[in-house]
């Protein structure tokens, strides 16, 4: 066997990106769970939500001795894996699943609105028509403890915007979707080759997509986890407080990403430059953050694979699974 000629690239580092970040606890410090101290948030806070309805813990098993207790960490860790979730709803007999239909459903519903009321907030911060060109600007600010989307390097998040005119046409769509999962203009999805960060998108083909891409150590772009060598593009959303300048290798923010001043802990602005010849106004913009589990790509290179039984039935159950993707955040704005 030859030794790897690359070093090992990390899968997933949500503990690390938490701690260089505003949410993570300083060397030395523990922190008591369920007390706030200073910024610190650790992983329960966030994910584990405290029951309120009154509960009871089991502190004694021998004799069995029980306590009422409120406020305890709920074990109910949700992420924003709805697809797998959608998936095991569609298939619960095919897949032996002991939970029940309802079960599902109620963490399908954590899920969501972990992903709709926890995770992130747009703003339009700067709107203005310019001669022949419309100009807005859209914050995107993230809520949770860690780079967002989180974990697995299949997840993506993009903005979605549309300008329409005064009589309600589409003047200029970056980032519509496709019923099979795919981003039109995403050279990730088109090419399998990947699409830049933006600071600036003029065209529709152009896409802020927040996302990690991996690469083999030929430099290409890989969807294969034993291939990786490392990434290149990880433009995520950065937790606040995560300093990029000082992040370690593991974490580092890869790609256009590392050179755009507005791309912050916390934050990142994108503008969108957009010509308006022969439209009349007043103009709509409306800009969405939208989040899929698994990006187009990555099932393409995962359906190379697809004679292997078990992948194969997994490709089977997510084409039939719904691909529509779950909107974070949203915001409107009127120009004339
Ligand atoms: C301030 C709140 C907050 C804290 C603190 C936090 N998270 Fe999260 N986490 C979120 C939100 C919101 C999401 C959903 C958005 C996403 O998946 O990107 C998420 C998603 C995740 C996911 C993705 C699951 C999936 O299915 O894709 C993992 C894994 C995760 N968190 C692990 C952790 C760990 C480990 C810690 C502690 C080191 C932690 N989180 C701390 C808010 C938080």
């Amino acid at each position: 066997m030859t030794p790897p000629s690359a070093p090992p690239a990390p899968e997933q580092t949500p503990y690390l990106e938490w701690l260089h970040s505003d949410f993570g606890e300083p060397a030395g410090v523990r922190h008591p769970i369920s007390e706030t101290v200073g910024n610190v948030q650790l992983c329960q806070d966030c994910h584990m939500p405290h029951s309120t309805g009154g509960g009871v813990m089991i502190d004694r098993p021998s004799p069995p001795q029980g306590t009422t207790k409120d406020h305890f960490s709920q074990h109910h860790f949700v992420g924003g894996n709805i697809m797998l979730l959608n998936i095991l709803q569609d298939n619960l007999q095919a897949l032996g699943v002991t939970a029940s239909a309802a079960k599902i459903t109620d963490t399908r519903k954590r899920a969501a609105d972990l992903l709709q009321q926890q995770s992130a907030t747009l703003t339009m911060t700067e709107g203005a028509i310019r001669g022949d060109n419309l100009f807005a600007t859209i914050g995107v600010q993230n809520l949770a403890g860690h780079k967002l989307p989180t974990g697995f390097p299949s997840r993506r998040a993009w903005l979605h915007v549309v300008l329409r005119d005064g009589a309600g046409a589409a003047v200029f769509e970056s980032g519509g979707w496709q019923a099979d999962g795919r981003i039109v203009g995403d050279d990730g999805d088109e090419k399998m080759l990947h699409e830049p960060h933006y600071e600036l998108i003029t065209r529709p083909d152009q896409v802020q997509i927040y996302e990690s891409i991996m690469q083999n150590s030929d430099g290409q772009v890989t969807h294969t986890l034993l291939r990786a060598a490392g990434y290149i593009k990880d433009n995520r959303l950065l937790p606040r407080g995560f300093d990029k300048k000082t992040a370690a290798p593991d974490i580092l923010v890869r790609g256009e990403a590392a050179a755009d001043g507005n791309f912050i802990g916390g934050s990142d602005l994108v503008t969108y430059q957009i010509p308006i010849g022969g439209h009349t106004g007043p103009f709509t913009i409306t800009a969405e953050l939208l989040y899929a589990t698994i990006s187009y790509s990555f099932m393409q290179d995962l359906d190379n694979d697809a004679a292997l039984p078990l992948v194969g039935r997994f490709v089977r159950y997510y084409d039939k699974a719904d691909k529509t993707p779950v909107t974070m955040a949203a915001v409107t704005g009127q120009l004339r």
